[in-house]
């Protein structure tokens, strides 16, 4: 079998602690299953800084740019509060959806079966709930220059943030949602706030122009970005692809998130442009969820988004697509023998450690 470079990026906090359950479902996969994975390991957000001063080196930044994809557990925590802004935790995470190129976040919200009453919403909102939230990763507010904070000298201070968007950005990240509608409900809805925003009027009028040029058997509608988020938290099954921009995108793919019973559970995978010549896309894989400082180092960590990120590698980056449907199949079966981490205990469950969690999920996969 050919070889399949993954780098992981464990980072910091409970990072370190899913990744290790994760690198050991592929250990498990080379050695039983042949799947010639070839790992290698970087540092990155804190522990990055606090190896060499910069959320993300050089070098490590180099082998996430040459690997087939790139595993990457969650950064920050209250020790790097007053670090400078450019080394800041999250900023290892910006470059390295900025220089991969990674412009689509794919954010799928699956409420499983076991986890319908963990929900803070009734189980009839949220039993059977499959969404997916495609966020425009590159651009926005995000990266929009200029970006700064100016003392006006009265005791005064001006802060700039600039969203900016241009056609190309818009146009290509609705073609990811388009694509993948047609491979699910056939259903898009774009949020944007048109009402307020310039960025919002392109936005709406490249997203429409995308779907008549390309897409047209596909059901668009558009939605302002505030009401998306009440009809969210609302009725969430209305829904089947969600396409919003970068900052929209960050904010209701947490309330999708908590939907689904915990935050703990989604994964999330961020994906560039095909190459030309081999048709591989650059991509990085990640739970949805942070650090969690305040656990870390306990044991208790919920790894099940981590797993579920890594079947979205195997989906994504290596088309092992039956793999990934086993690790999916695998995680819902062992939430349906009524075990579960601490964030998502329920009355008449027996909750158990990250690494029992683990254990567990791999025995289920190798079943
Ligand atoms: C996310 C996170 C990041 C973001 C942070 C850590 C920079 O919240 O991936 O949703 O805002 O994009
Ligand atoms: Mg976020």
């Amino acid at each position: 079998m050919t070889e399949r470079s993954i780098f992981l990026l464990p980072g910091d906090g409970i990072g370190p602690e899913i990744m290790s359950e994760v690198k050991a479902l592929i250990s498990h996969m080379n050695e039983k299953d042949g799947a010639n994975f070839k790992t290698d390991e970087g540092l990155v957000g804190g522990s990055a800084y606090d190896a060499h001063g910069q959320a993300i080196s050089d070098g490590d930044m180099e082998k996430a740019l040459a690997a087939d994809a790139v595993l990457f557990g969650a950064v920050g925590g209250p020790k790097w509060d007053d670090v400078p802004y450019d080394v800041r935790p999250e900023a290892g995470l910006l470059r390295l959806r900025k220089d991969m190129a990674l412009f689509a976040n794919l954010r799928p919200a699956i409420c499983y079966p076991a986890l319908s009453n963990s929900s803070s919403l009734r189980p009839e909102v949220v039993e059977g709930l499959d969404i997916l939230i495609v966020r425009e990763l590159t651009g926005g507010v995000y990266f929009g220059e200029p970006k700064t904070i100016t003392d006006l000298g009265n005791g005064q201070k001006r802060a700039i943030d600039t969203q900016v968007y241009e056609t190309y950005e818009i146009e290509r990240i609705a073609g990811v949602a388009f694509e993948m509608a047609r491979a699910r409900g056939n259903k898009v809805c774009s949020m944007e706030k048109r009402n307020v925003m310039k960025s919002g009027v392109l936005w709406n009028d490249v997203v429409t122009a995308t779907h008549k040029a390309k897409y047209d058997d596909v059901e668009l509608s558009h939605m302002l970005a505030d009401a998306g988020g009440m009809q969210l938290v609302r009725w969430p099954k209305q829904f089947d692809v969600i396409v919003t921009d970068n900052l929209f995108g960050d904010m209701l793919s947490d309330v999708a998130a908590m939907l689904t019973g915990s935050l703990g559970m989604l994964p999330s995978a961020s994906l560039g442009a095909p190459d030309e010549k081999t048709g591989a896309r650059k991509a990085l894989y990640e739970p949805v969820h942070g650090s969690a400082p305040d656990i870390a180092g306990k044991g208790i960590a919920n790894p099940i988004a981590m797993f579920a990120s890594f079947a979205m590698c195997l989906r994504y980056s290596f088309n092992m697509i039956a793999e990934s449907e086993r690790l999916e199949k695998a995680i819902a079966t062992v939430l349906d023998s009524g075990v579960r981490t601490g964030d998502i205990m329920s009355d008449g469950c027996t909750q158990i450690t990250t690494t029992q969690m683990g254990e567990a999920i791999r025995k289920a996969y190798s079943a």
